[in-house]
């Protein structure tokens, strides 16, 4: 029997359609919970407010314009994002401001949520594309009848802004106007709101200034940070007047000048006050010592967790600033040099937002700056210095998924 080439096929092929009436019959399997009541989808989902949200202003004029449909809803899926940002954000904020981030496992729950804001950023950054598809004579057919109305007047933007922490001194202001002038008597009062809360950056500083290791009579990082590089750039100036006077001699001479230079300006407290008066430095002197201290033992159980928060904040002020930048880039192609419908210089205006002034973690970028051999850096002693994972193991403030929220 098994010999029969014709008896195998056939029973291959009988084989085969058992197999498809089997998935089908999995596919197919199942009960309609819908038709037996309770919430359903686009009840859930409150689609019925969504989908009768785009009532295009050509329309209204009796004259639709295709594209405008496309422009109302990426500005509204915008808007929604922004507002899953804010609430990761608030989130955040929240388990800071109640120093449950005094307890370290709740720092997981920290850099997951900031890291699906950097997630979505990095979606808005690319949705321009979409929008892109328009051209300049399609958006100029409709850009009338949606005047005065502007993207600067977009609250959520603001709120946003602010909470992460651009300080209202250095907004490029617009019109020569606050920027708050442009939004009604109620939007006014939660942006007021909004810049008197701790921002996230406020809230950033108060943790890192508690980094464990920078108290003076424990580890003191900062103390044995600047004997050790104190004293290496000593050595390499011996090192270098040992050689022969050459060309190379000085320039070496004139490189370790500037970096005792660098390095003087670390440590002079005055300095660092000095530099954050006038928006150069954002963080107080302790929180960057903190900062710092992460950086150089990012490789130490302790510091990776906050390490990981350091580089997922710096990814949201560059994914911010490449937001600016994509925006502004397409508003040159869109309108050229001309004002913006809400009353500012337009392209101009928005090319000078694309710059440090709006970078809320820069501090975190400039650290690079003080990179030192590793061999400068402080020897931990693990049995002196454990940095126990858990600051406060006592502290009842640890929550757990349910109760943080
Ligand atoms: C054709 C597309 C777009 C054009 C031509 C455009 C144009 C402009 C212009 C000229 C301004 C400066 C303010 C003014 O005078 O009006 C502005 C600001 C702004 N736009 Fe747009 N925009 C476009 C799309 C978008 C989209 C899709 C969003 C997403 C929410 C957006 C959000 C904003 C925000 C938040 C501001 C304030 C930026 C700041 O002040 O730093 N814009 N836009």
């Amino acid at each position: 029997m098994s010999g029969c080439p014709f008896f195998q096929r056939k029973q291959l092929e009988a084989n085969k359609q058992q197999m498809k009436e089997d998935e089908e019959d999995v596919a197919q399997s199942g009960i309609n919970k819908a038709s037996k009541g309770g919430i359903v989808y686009g009840d859930y989902l409150q689609l019925d407010k969504i989908m009768s949200s785009q009532l295009l202003q050509s329309t209204l004029k009796g004259d639709t314009i295709h594209d405008e449909h496309l422009f109302i809803v990426t500005h509204q899926a915008y808007e929604l994002w922004f507002k899953q940002i804010l609430w990761e954000l608030d989130s955040v904020r929240e388990i800071f401001i109640s120093g449950h981030v005094r307890d370290e496992r709740n720092m997981l729950k920290v850099n997951t949520r900031i890291h699906r804001i950097v997630m979505i950023f990095r979606l808005l950054g690319d949705q321009f594309a979409v929008l892109e598809t328009m051209t300049a004579l399609d958006f100029f057919d409709f850009r009338e009848y949606l005047a005065p109305a502007s993207g600067f007047q977009s609250l959520q933007f603001r709120l946003l802004e602010n909470k992460i922490g651009v300080p209202d001194s250095q907004r490029v202001p617009y019109n020569r106007r606050h920027y708050r002038d442009s939004f009604r008597s109620e939007e006014t009062e939660q942006l007021l709101h909004s810049e008197k809360e701790p921002s996230l950056l406020k809230l950033v500083e108060k943790w890192l200034e508690r980094t464990p290791g920078l108290e003076q009579d424990g580890f003191d990082f900062w103390g044995k940070l600047q004997t050790n590089i104190f004293e290496g750039l000593r050595r390499e100036r011996e090192t270098i007047e040992q050689r022969p006077d050459s060309e190379m001699k000085e320039e070496m001479g004139a490189d370790l000048n500037k970096q005792k230079e660098i390095f003087v300006s670390l440590f002079d407290e005055n300095r660092h006050k000095h530099l954050q008066s006038i928006g150069q430095r954002r963080l107080s002197y302790k929180a960057l010592q903190g900062a710092l201290m992460i950086y150089f033992y990012r490789e130490e159980p302790r510091f990776q967790v906050p390490f990981q928060l350091l580089t997922s904040l710096m990814d949201i002020d560059t994914l911010m600033t490449k937001w600016r930048y994509n925006h502004v880039c397409m508003v040159h192609r869109m309108i050229g040099s001309k004002a913006g419908t809400g009353g500012s210089s337009g392209y101009h205006y928005l090319r000078s937002t694309v710059s440090d002034r709006y970078k809320v973690f820069v501090d975190l970028f400039n650290l690079a700056t003080f990179l030192v051999p590793r061999a400068w850096v402080p020897k931990l002693n693990p049995n002196e210095h454990a940095f126990l994972y858990i600051a406060e193991c006592c502290d009842s403030s640890y929550c757990s998924s349910d109760d943080s929220d």
